[in-house]
Formats: C-alpha cells, sequence, structure tokens
C-alpha cells in the first residue's frame, strides 16, 4: 500500500479496498482491542493494543503488545510496530517501516491541558526507514526513505533518505545503504533539511495548516 500524503490522495477506492480486507483475515489478540475495520490481510494485533476506529492500517503487519494507535493514522503494508508505542494523529507510514520499542511521536508543539491545537502537525515515516528503541520525533517531522533514526535520538528536523542520524539533537552519522564500517561527514548547519521542527513551529504559530 502507498502511504498517501494528505487525505485527498486516499481516494474513496483506497479506503474502500482496506475495509474489504478486513473481512479476510486480519488477527486481534482476545486481549486486544481493534475498533478498526480498516485493517489489511495478515496484520496481526496482540494482547492491549487499542486500534482507534478511524486507523488505517495496511496488510501483514505486526502491532505488538501495548499500542495504541489514534484515529487520524495510516500505515502501509509489513509494518512493525514494537511495544509501548503511541501513534498519534496526524502520522503516515510508508509500508515496510520498522518502529522500535518505546519509541515516541508529538503532533503538538505547544501542548497546553485541555487546549487542542486547530490542527496536528503531520509526521511522515517514508518506506523502509527505521526508528531506534526509545527515539523521540518532534511534530512535522518527516523520516526519508529507508533512513535509519539510531536508539534514543531525540529527532529535531526532518531526515533524508537513506541517512543514519543518532545523538541528541539527531545528526546525520552514514548513510544506510553503505553499512556500518563507513560514515559520511556530518552537513554543515542548514545543509540537509527538507523540513525542520522550527520551521512548522513557526508557520503553526502563523496560522498556516499542518504541512
Ligand atoms: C544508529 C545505529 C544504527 C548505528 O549503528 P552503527 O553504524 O553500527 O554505529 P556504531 O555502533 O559503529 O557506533 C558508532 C558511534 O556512534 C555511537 N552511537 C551509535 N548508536 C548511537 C545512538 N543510538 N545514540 C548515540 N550514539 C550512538 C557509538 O557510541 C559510536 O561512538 P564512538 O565512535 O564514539 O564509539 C545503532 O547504534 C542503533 O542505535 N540502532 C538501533 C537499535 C534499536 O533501537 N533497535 C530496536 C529494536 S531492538
Amino acid at each position: 500500500m502507498k502511504i498517501p500524503r494528505n487525505d485527498q490522495e486516499l481516494s474513496s477506492c483506497e479506503k474502500w479496498n482496506s475495509i474489504k480486507e478486513v473481512t479476510v483475515g486480519h488477527f486481534v489478540h482476545p486481549q486486544g482491542i481493534c475498533e478498526s475495520h480498516s485493517v489489511g490481510n495478515g496484520t496481526k494485533v496482540w494482547a492491549f493494543a487499542h486500534v482507534l476506529p478511524g486507523a488505517i492500517i495496511g496488510q501483514d503487519c505486526n502491532i505488538c503488545d501495548h499500542v495504541f494507535i489514534e484515529n487520524d493514522v495510516v500505515l502501509g503494508d509489513r509494518v512493525t510496530v514494537k511495544s509501548g508505542v503511541q501513534l498519534w494523529d496526524g502520522l503516515r507510514v510508508g509500508s515496510d517501516v520498522f518502529i522500535g520499542p518505546n519509541a515516541t511521536f508529538t503532533n503538538d508543539f505547544f501542548p497546553k491541558s485541555r487546549q487542542r491545537p486547530s490542527c496536528f502537525a503531520r509526521t511522515t515515516l517514508e518506506e523502509g526507514c527505521s526508528i531506534g528503541a526509545n527515539a523521540t520525533i518532534l511534530p512535522g517531522i518527516s523520516i526519508g526513505r529507508n533512513a535509519m533514526v539510531g536508539a534514543g535520538s531525540v529527532v529535531t528536523r526532518s531526515v533524508p533518505p537513506n541517512a543514519i542520524v543518532h545523538g541528541n539533537p539527531a545528526r546525520i552519522r552514514g548513510d544506510s545503504r553503505l553499512g556500518k564500517a563507513t560514515r559520511v561527514k556530518a552537513p554543515a548547519k542548514g545543509d540537509n533539511l527538507p523540513t525542520d521542527a522550527s520551521n512548522v513551529r513557526r508557520r503553526l504559530a502563523q496560522g498556516h495548516k499542518a504541512p
């Protein structure tokens, strides 16, 4: 399943196809709660996971114990979501993405109790990328295709395709196509980043819609 960029791109046909797949076969553990009817074949929702009704999940995904998925969330096919992860409104996840245990996503720059923003920031995980355990992804970030986010990283800026990033704040440390042994030089400030969190924050404050 191709990751939709926005709600318009998610045609009613695609929605209907997803819904049809539900009836054919996905698995929900007796202790799991799956309120969505848009879950693809072969997907497994394990114990104490909770999927809200508006979520759309592709085929052959693995939703591990203690995962919470909100309504405005779309997952592609073969996505792994390890335990202790919450996927909040505004998140788009491409196919073959790995989300490590206790990774944290955010969708509101200045959260205040009982004050909902007019819209939540859009976070995108492009096809094939991996998010390490306990990484934190700030709102409005895009993680590029096949990129790797190291364990415990705090990602404050969008990550280009194939980059390995880690640290707080996360910086580019390598190229996932070249593997462990090869390092690329970290770019100078401002070199790499198609979208950065501070831009999104500024734009939201100015009343723009989330990216
Ligand atoms: C980011 C990652 C892919 C880098 O792997 P690598 O390229 O093999 O990197 P190395 O192990 O050779 O480490 C290179 C340097 O970066 C540091 N480093 C590696 N990962 C780091 C991380 N997540 N945060 C901070 N520093 C890190 C190492 O300490 C090392 O520093 P040094 O040169 O000063 O000793 C890997 O460390 C990682 O975090 N993988 C994710 C694991 C995970 O969360 N799995 C979830 C499923 S269990």
